[in-house]
């Protein structure tokens, strides 16, 4: 029998714990979070509510539960050195160290990393510590995306075009962020459509999953402020309307190099999700950032589908014996949807706070899966807190269809909720395809 710990209380962590329980090795769940989550918490033994910056407690708790294995959902806690301290106690996890971790918590390491080890799909970029050369710098790009170093919860990257207009305006924006970050990146601004190529690392071996293409912006078409991902689709080819065989294989051959260069840098083997935020451009494949974890919703689409056995793989990745594992993912397609309260994602940011107005019922939504996000069971129901709710998965032969369930379960939802009803329709992909023959000049 295994004992498995796992740490997060978000979607992506519910998903998680799915596929840990679906694992032939017996295990029990124990579940370290934030702040409760009910799915999560219905599938574990036990439950212990702590912070992510304390891994003295997650160690502690690891401990009476006895833990075999621990896996690590968020960023926050790897950011911490959760696994560190796990490490030093005996107890293996899934998941980087806080220094291989810089992977996603330092966007100039990984930059410098990748132009270090001569590895292509940076950008042109510069990380600056002082204001000096910045505007020098800014003068000699077209399009500018700055980047404050250190964790931002995926909204602190700042887009010509959608946060600022003129150069004035960034180098203002440059300053404030020196204010309150050790650096700022300055980079060039990519055109393309973006997928994210989640891989399994052992050290040695990293294998891709299918991608996924996420959508980060709050309202329909595209539009609106960032958020942490409104909904995500996979294909049922594992590939994307856009994307072929050869760009996912440049992703994989990408992230390969990135986890053999973080070795040789650190000299300690990188153990977790590489989670490549990639771009496809005219110019072929370019990485918009790593993630150290699963994505947001994008665990939602993956791990629905994986036959293989997830422990096993969570064994391999510690052992460095990804090489002998077969990992296999079914042929379908997924469409995953997050409902939202209505004010998610939108300025002025509003704290977490639970209102009686939050309150929603959940009808029948046969055919989906449904991952509880940020919930709050009371005895008289579930309440919404501030942010993303619960995601609603299709799982189908075809997009289309996959799309008609996630749709549906939307629908069964009854309250105060915002979604996204273009992810995963027809004429959305086809704006995508349309979007990258127009930049490759290819004919429509
Ligand atoms: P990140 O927090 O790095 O995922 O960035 C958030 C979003 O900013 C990404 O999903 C992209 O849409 C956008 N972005 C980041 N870097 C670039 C870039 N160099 N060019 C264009 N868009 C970018
Ligand atoms: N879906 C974006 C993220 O997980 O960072």
């Amino acid at each position: 029998m295994a004992h498995v710990l796992l740490v997060g209380n978000g979607a992506r962590e519910h998903a998680i714990a799915e596929a840990i329980l679906r694992s032939k090795r017996s295990p029990r769940l124990y579940s370290f979070m934030k702040t409760n989550n009910p799915g999560i918490a219905s599938l574990s033994e036990a439950v212990r509510l702590g912070r992510y910056d304390e891994p003295e407690a997650v160690v502690a708790f690891a401990r009476e539960m006895n833990i075999d294995i621990t896996v690590i959902g968020p960023e926050e806690p790897l950011g911490h050195g959760v696994v560190d301290a796990l490490a030093a106690a005996g107890i293996s996890a899934v998941g980087p160290t806080r220094s291989l971790a810089r992977l996603e918590t330092s966007k100039s390491f990984t930059r410098n990393l990748l132009k270090k080890y001569g590895i292509p799909g940076n950008p042109r970029f510069r990380n600056f510590h002082s204001p000096d050369g910045i505007e020098a710098f800014l003068d000699e790009l077209d399009g500018i995306v700055l980047k404050p170093d250190g964790l931002t919860g995926g909204k602190g990257v700042m887009v010509e075009g959608d946060h600022f207009q003129t150069h004035g305006e960034a180098m203002d924006l440059c300053l404030d962020i020196l204010k309150s970050h050790p650096g700022v990146t300055v980079e060039e601004k990519l055109e393309g459509e973006e997928f994210s190529l989640q891989c399994f690392c052992d050290g040695q071996t990293v294998v891709a999953t299918p991608p996924v293409q996420d959508h980060k912006r709050r309202f329909v078409d595209d539009r609106g402020p960032n958020t942490g991902g409104m909904g995500s689709y996979s294909a049922a080819d594992h590939l994307l309307p856009f994307l072929d065989a050869a760009a996912v294989a440049e992703g994989l051959s990408i992230t390969r190099s990135v986890a053999e260069a973080i070795r040789r840098e650190t000299g300690v083997p990188y153990k977790g999700i590489m989670y490549g935020g990639f771009m496809i451009t005219r110019s072929g494949v370019k990485l918009i950032e790593y993630n150290a974890r699963f994505g947001d919703p994008e665990a939602m689409n993956i791990l629905p589908l994986l036959r293989t056995d997830f422990l096993d793989i969570c064994r391999a990745v510690i052992d460095g014996s990804l090489d002998t594992l077969e990992i296999v993912f079914e042929k379908m397609a997924t469409v995953c949807k997050y409902i939202v309260p209505k004010s998610y994602g939108l300025p002025p940011n509003h704290p977490e706070v639970v209102s009686e107005s939050s309150r929603i019922e959940i009808g029948e939504t046969p055919g989906a899966r449904l991952y509880y996000s940020s919930i709050d069971q009371r005895p008289d129901g579930l309440y919404m807190t501030s942010s993303r709710a619960v995601g609603m998965v299709g799982i189908a032969d075809n997009l289309a269809e996959a799309e008609r369930i996630a749709e549906a379960a939307v629908g069964a939802i009854r309250g105060p909720v915002d979604h996204r009803p273009d992810i995963g329709t027809e004429p959305l992909l086809r704006k995508r395809v349309l979007h990258m023959k127009m930049l490759k000049a290819e004919p429509i």
